[in-house]
């Protein structure tokens, strides 16, 4: 199949190189000119695990092209729309601008027959109002919504091999859209990976659903962290001891400190707002809990560091481990390790960031504060190290030669990623959220 999709970021260029590989030709098309001439050239905009081999070898087969011109989607049959749905500013809901504006410059493109499949994170009810506009403006063209459920750091992984296809359809010709569909991912189907194929709505809902579920849980932990702060208890432990229960689970009860991306903040944000528009706001106020957690968590986090540091954080060399929001990232939106450092400088502190893949996005975004290449650069001479993103350079640092380094063997593991053992051994004090001081 010829196969378009439109915005190449995160979601939009691990997709459209996926498509390749799943056996289609792919044109992706984006405003960004200097994002599409990387691209073009094979060279991946961002740090993403398998993603530069595959754009690289996607790009060489002549199969995948960009452009910023959204003519070049003519001859294509499907049209993804893979753009994002930030927060807008000064508000909870979804600034749906680069959707609308996608779904308009494809206007002059389409023919009867194709179909749009929109990917982006919307709230419900945008795919009924897209399919209106493009069955009044391209009749003859029908409109599907297909989320993603892509993880940062396993995004060609998870795109590849997903544990499951969601497709929204209209309610007529919801065959041919399924079937359009069923082409597309055909290697993915012939697997027999789960698919649910369902209204818009119910489609919209399962990525902000799920993406909910997700940060309660996290914020769950986070909150018996609190209670086990107050009490003297262990949250990891509880954590492990809860997750045995196989109707719990294991997986997103990592304490610490708590979701950041540019995922799961505005999905519960935007889902919060849309319930309010639709008059159904009670039922999602629990969520604004799941919020206040997860922000408490930075707080807490700079308390414990002032608490290291006998009281004042005033003139104290400060080592961050970690910018990005996560390991295997080098996305820095509304990365908690980044809002922690600027806090501690902000209190006096004098800070050293460093991340193996994150350090020129956070240059940009705070150029305030100061990096550093490695990890042992950014804990000379330090009085507190904390670790906030948990890469693996930073599980598997040695304690004891990592301790000739700094002037105080204090540590702060801000994501319960090391081993309190070792480090005690080495002669550190450490110091975790939701865990007694050791
Ligand atoms: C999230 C979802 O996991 C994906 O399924 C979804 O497709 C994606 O958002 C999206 O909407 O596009 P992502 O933002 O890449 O994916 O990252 P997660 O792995 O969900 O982690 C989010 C944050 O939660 C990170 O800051 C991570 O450090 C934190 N986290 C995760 C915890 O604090 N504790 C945990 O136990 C797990």
């Amino acid at each position: 199949m010829r196969i378009s999709v439109v915005g190449c970021g995160y979601l939009g260029a691990v997709h459209a190189a996926s498509l390749v590989e799943l056996g289609h030709e792919v044109v992706g098309v984006d405003v960004d000119a200097r994002k599409i001439a990387d691209l073009r050239a094979g060279r991946a905009p961002f740090y993403e695990p398998e993603f530069a081999e595959l754009l690289t070898h996607s790009v060489a087969s002549g199969r995948l092209t960009f452009t910023t011109d959204i003519a070049a989607a003519r001859d294509c049959t499907v049209h993804f729309i893979c753009v994002g749905t930030p927060q807008k500013h000064g508000e909870y809901a979804a600034d749906l601008r680069f959707v609308q504006d996608a779904a308009e410059s494809l206007l002059g493109v389409l023919e009867p027959g194709d179909v749009v499949v929109g990917k982006s994170t919307v709230p419900v009810g945008t795919a009924a109002g897209l399919a209106a506009m493009v069955s009044e403006k391209a009749p003859g063209v029908r409109l599907a919504w297909n989320p993603e459920f892509l993880r940062e750091g396993f995004a060609v992984r998870d795109t590849l091999h997903p544990d499951r296809l969601v497709y929204g359809v209209p309610d007529a010709d919801g065959g041919v859209v399924e079937e359009t569909l069923d082409e597309v991912y055909a290697p993915i189907v012939a697997r027999g990976i789960p698919k649910v194929v369902t209204d818009y709505a119910t489609a919209e809902m399962v990525k902000t659903a799920a993406n909910s579920f997700l940060a309660t849980k996290i914020s769950f932990i986070n909150a018996m962290a609190e209670l086990c702060e107050a009490t003297g208890a262990d949250v990891k432990q509880l954590a492990d001891a809860i997750g045995y229960d196989d109707r719990i689970g294991r997986k997103f009860l990592n304490a610490g400190l708590g979701f950041g991306g540019g995922c799961l903040p505005k999905d519960i944000r935007a889902f919060m707002a849309r319930a309010g528009e639709l008059g159904a706001d009670q039922a999602l106020t629990f969520l604004r809990e799941v919020d206040n957690i997860n922000m408490r968590r930075r707080i807490r986090m700079v308390e414990l560091a002032r608490e290291v540091c006998d009281g004042s954080l005033l003139g104290k060399r400060v080592a961050v481990l970690g910018a990005a929001f996560k390991p295997d990232s080098d996305d820095i939106r509304d990365s908690p390790a980044l809002n922690v450092a600027a806090q501690l400088q902000l209190q006096g502190a004098v800070v050293r960031v460093t991340d193996p893949a994150a350090i020129e996005n956070s240059r940009r975004q705070w150029p305030q504060l100061d990096y550093a290449d490695s990890a042992e650069e950014a804990a000379e001479r330090a009085d507190a190290v904390l670790v906030l993103t948990e890469w693996k350079q930073y599980r598997a640092l040695d304690p004891v030669a990592f301790g000739q380094v700094v002037a105080q063997k204090r540590v702060l593991d801000g994501r319960n990623a090391l081993s309190r053992k070792a480090w005690t051994e080495a002669g550190w004090t450490y110091r975790a959220l939701g865990r007694r001081a050791s």
